[in-house]
């Protein structure tokens, strides 16, 4: 499964690199296969803007999103996740810290393999 990512300073980047699955940034264009995007939050639990632009041309494909934030933001940590779930009706992943603890690395490597497993089973 293919992991579509938006970063702003690495994190997202640098968790993902941890978890071996294929990625490529949003500025690398469409995407025409199913994929999962992974993003950062931003201002108070929001999704980056150029996230939801490169959504509306890209959502056929969404199955599953991850967020990236911090802790230290409280209750919107990671809610660019939630944000993006409620738009396209797609599961939450997992929210992770910065660039992941290695259990980040492991609970979103087990939701994406669910996932693959089910998306499959439709196919
Ligand atoms: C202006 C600003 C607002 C942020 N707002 C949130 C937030 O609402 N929730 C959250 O969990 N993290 C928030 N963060 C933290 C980032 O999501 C976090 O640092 C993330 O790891 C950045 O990912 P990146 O390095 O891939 O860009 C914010 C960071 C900045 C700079």
């Amino acid at each position: 499964m293919l992991i579509v990512y938006a970063t702003r300073t690495g994190n997202t980047r640098r968790f993902l690199s941890k978890t071996g699955f294929r990625t490529q940034p949003i500025e690398a264009g469409d995407v025409t296969e199913p994929f999962i995007l992974a993003t950062y939050t931003d201002g108070e639990g929001e999704v980056p803007e150029r996230v939801w632009s490169f959504l509306e041309t890209n959502s056929k494909q969404l199955v599953g999103v991850a967020a990236g934030g911090s802790r230290n933001f409280g209750q919107w940590f990671g809610r660019a996740a939630d944000e993006i779930a409620a738009e396209y009706d797609v599961p939450v992943i997992h929210r992770f810290e910065l660039s992941g603890t290695p259990s980040d690395v492991e609970t979103f490597k087990k939701g994406v393999g669910t996932l693959v497993k089910l998306y499959q089973s439709e196919q």
